[in-house]
């Protein structure tokens, strides 16, 4: 590792939803930064604390046992800077925040976070600070790298929640339809979807229609199987809904007036407000379609708790170590990021503002689909 005298301040922030190995990556950047003589401060509560300006030093004895500690130490929030809910107002933060980093004399902050944190973190880097990022969440959508701290042990915690309804399901011959995270991308449930060998996986990536799911879990009643799970990714839609989406999300991106934006976007939003009793609806409707009873789980917030596993243990501390040797190597405003299994800086001009989407052609999705797995499709 390359060192360089003049940098002596890192600061760090979690922002967006938390997920299990934030912590792990704290420590990561933190123990080494601290071997190479820099210090470290983490902002509280995501981009909040740096624009409150509220802050924690990080030395050996606070990030000491943390590795293993689900959450994260600092606190996180959905918080932007240039739209931060301050009181009951929503204010332009940037210029505050810049002000913040200058006034510690800040060589670099680095933001642990997803998709928004990635955009955020591009604002303040257009802004004139120098941005570092790292690759959090159980959702795996980040484009740029080919994996997210959190994921594994998000997987692994739906995976076993499959497991686990496998036995109730089989008991009371039902359909067990399964709810899992991952805001508009189906990694989490196609993956928990094949380890857990469900017989339906839904995802956004493939809209679906509920008749071609009824009729693949009717024929498996037919053959004697008196019992399906189904995997539903929370963001997966029906072809007719994927319409609707897609066409108002276009309408609102070429509107030419402010008037036909405002419409687009109170459109998007009622469909959104629809969608999310999406997978209890479908529930019902799959019961009365197939004729079995069929009940719902939804997995929610428990796929982000707890300790990480050890496959995001490593990960974390891989992309933590790789993150202070980029700062310590000069680089800027990048995100750092794993690419065949190395840990490499990518400019966070060329992934801010996009998303990974599952392939259709990905090899899971190939997989399931050779097992007679339906998709709805
Ligand atoms: O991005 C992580 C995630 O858990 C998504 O899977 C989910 O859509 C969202 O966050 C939930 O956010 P919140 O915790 O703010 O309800």
């Amino acid at each position: 590792m390359g060192s360089n005298a003049k940098r002596k301040l890192v600061g760090i922030l979690t922002s967006g939803g938390d997920c299990p190995g934030l912590n792990a990556t704290i420590r990561g950047v933190g123990k080494a930064l601290e071997r190479n003589g820099v210090r470290l401060v983490g902002f509280l509560d995501g981009f909040t604390g740096l624009a409150l300006d509220r802050y924690i030093e990080l030395d050996s004895s606070s990030l000491s046992g943390i590795l293993t500690v689900g959450g994260t130490i600092l606190g996180t929030s959905r918080n932007k800077p240039h739209k931060m809910l301050i009181g009951d107002k929503i204010v332009d933060m940037t210029d505050v925040i810049v002000e913040n980093y200058h006034k510690h004399d800040l060589d670099a902050l680095v933001c642990l976070g997803g998709g928004g944190t990635q955009k955020n973190a591009m604002r303040l880097a257009d802004a004139g600070l120098n941005v570092l990022t790292l690759p959090k969440t159980i959702d795996n959508d980040i484009y740029g790298t080919d994996v997210t701290f959190g994921f594994d042990t998000a997987l692994g915690i739906a995976t076993e929640a499959i497991d686990r309804l496998h036995s109730t399901a089989t008991s009371h011959h039902r359909v067990i339809v399964v709810e899992i995270m991952g805001h508009r991308v189906g990694w989490l449930a196609l993956g928990a979807g094949v380890a857990g060998g469900a017989d339906g996986i839904l995802i956004p990536e493939i809209p679906y229609e509920i008749d071609k799911l009824a009729e693949a879990l009717r024929e498996r009643a037919k053959m004697g199987k008196r019992f399906s799970i189904v995997a539903v990714a929370e963001g997966a839609m029906s072809v007719e809904m994927a319409e609707k989406v897609a066409k108002w999300a276009s309408k609102k991106e070429s509107a030419s007036d402010k008037a036909e934006k405002r419409k687009a976007s109170k459109k998007l939003k009622e469909f959104h407000e629809e969608h999310m009793s999406h997978t209890i609806d479908l529930t019902k409707e799959l019961e009365k379609r197939t004729g079995l009873e069929a009940r719902l789980s939804i997995l929610g917030h428990l796929q982000r708790g707890g300790i990480p596993s050890a496959a995001d243990r490593v990960l974390s501390t891989i992309l933590g170590a790789a993150c202070a040797e980029a700062i310590m190597d000069g680089v800027e405003n990048a995100m750092v990021a794993m690419r065949n299994g190395k840990a490499v800086p990518v400019p966070l001009k060329e992934i801010a503002g996009k998303i990974k989407f599952v392939p259709r052609e990905h090899q899971w999705i190939d997989a399931a689909r050779a097992l007679g797995v339906s998709f709805g499709d």
